[in-house]
């Protein structure tokens, strides 16, 4: 892609990563890719706002000069440290040797431990202007969103938010860069979702307070580090804002309904219980969680209300798939969640032990188990549908 032009003499330049299979070696984005966006303010002073993983260098290096020649460039703003804004720091300094990084004092910390780099470096703090001619870079700090060390900076001129990881999401850029260029957001919210709970989740409450800490600034354009550039702020403002108070507040109405099965018991119950909980006519999202990814599972279990954990006992304890999701949902402090729990009790119990120390860290409220023996039988089954029902029910009925 070429750069392009966002406002007077304001570029997007990035890379669109559509090889990288694992995101921080372990999100797949493999189907949908992902985008390192980078900014270009051409003023009297030039300054580049992030920078790039360390791929496809030349690509990124071109488009900055269909700008700029790269020795013209004075600042490299450093919203955040983490390598897939940073890979290419080292190459850059090399090419640019007068140039300045701009960052917080935590990042000073981490161009060193990542870099070994430890000159060219001005930190700011909250409130900092740095003056480009026409243009004012204005910097706030950010903590936690997502590192330590991150910071936003708001241009004054062309009031663009430059928010790095915040407000970003998965997804590579399908050729227009602006959010308003597409009749159907439905795929770049999908995967905004998706970051905010693989990515941001864990810090929810750093991002009610960054956004609480910019309510004043006056934001025409939100141009993250990741995904579409929002020339209608409020939207994506909106959906971090809901999906962060979901972290302290009842989610969405809703089930995620999880399970493995080894033999296919347990299956048979599932599709008892979601006949059952279906005719609430609440949401169900249905995970197989030995052949489903948990990146993919993180997104339903963060915005609805409701879990139903199917799963089995597997050599007296819980199914393994299923002790990976809900460590990775208590990593991502997935909380206040209403649970039911069913599943095959095989030759020896010993899941339900599991489930309920894993509740525990979760503060998940288990409101029923329902477990069989072996293969269900019908009377089983017709059991299974009305756990479903009153599940749902339950879950209706909350205010
Ligand atoms: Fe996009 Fe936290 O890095």
């Amino acid at each position: 892609m070429v750069a392009v032009e966002i406002k007077p003499c304001v570029y997007w330049a990035g890379v669109n990563d559509r090889s990288t299979e694992l995101f921080e070696g372990l999100w797949p984005i493999q189907d949908v890719g992902v985008s390192y966006n980078s900014y270009i303010i051409a003023d009297e002073k030039v300054a580049l706002i992030d920078l790039v993983k360390g791929i496809k260098t030349d690509d990124f290096l071109t488009q900055i000069e269909e700008i700029v020649e790269l020795t013209n460039i004075d600042y490299v703003i450093i919203n955040h440290m983490e390598p897939d804004h940073t890979g290419i720091i080292k190459i850059f300094l090399k090419m640019v040797p007068n140039i300045t990084f701009v960052g917080t004092e935590k990042t000073k910390q981490m161009l060193e431990d990542y870099y070994q780099i430890s000159t060219n470096f001005m930190a700011v703090k909250t409130g900092d202007r740095l003056n480009l001619g026409n243009h004012t870079l204005v910097f706030y700090e950010t903590p936690f969103v997502h590192w330590p060390e991150t910071m936003v900076t708001w241009e004054e001129q062309s009031k663009i938010l430059f928010s790095c990881d915040a407000f970003g999401g998965f997804g590579a850029l399908r050729g227009s860069i602006f959010d308003d260029e597409y009749d159907d957001l439905g795929f770049y919210i999908e995967e905004a979702l998706r970051y905010y709970a693989n990515i941001v989740a864990k810090f929810s409450r750093f991002v009610l307070k960054a956004i609480d800490a910019l309510r004043n600034l006056e934001i025409e354009i939100i141009a993250p580090s990741h995904g579409l550039i929002w020339r209608n702020p409020k939207k994506i403002i909106d959906l971090y804002q809901k999906w962060a108070r979901y972290a302290s507040e009842p989610a969405e109405k809703g089930i995620t309904l999880i399970y493995g099965s080894m033999y296919g018991n347990t299956e048979k119950m599932m599709n008892a219980i979601i006949q059952g909980a279906s005719k609430s006519g609440l949401p169900i999202q249905v995970f197989d969680v030995a052949r489903t990814d948990v990146s993919y599972i993180l997104p339903f279990l963060w915005k609805y209300q409701g879990v139903i954990i199917g799963a089995p006992t597997y050599e007296t304890k819980l199914f393994p798939p299923m002790t990976y999701v809900l460590t990775m949902a208590e990593y991502k402090r997935i909380f206040n969640k209403k649970v039911a729990r069913f599943g095959s009790y095989g030759w020896s119990g010993g899941a339900q032990r599991d489930v309920e120390t894993q509740l525990e860290k979760l503060k998940w409220e288990l409101t029923e188990v329902f477990e069989f023996q072996g293969g269900p039988t019908t009377t089983d089954l017709a059991k299974g549908e009305e756990f479903g029902k009153r599940f749902a029910k339950l879950l209706k009925d909350v205010s």
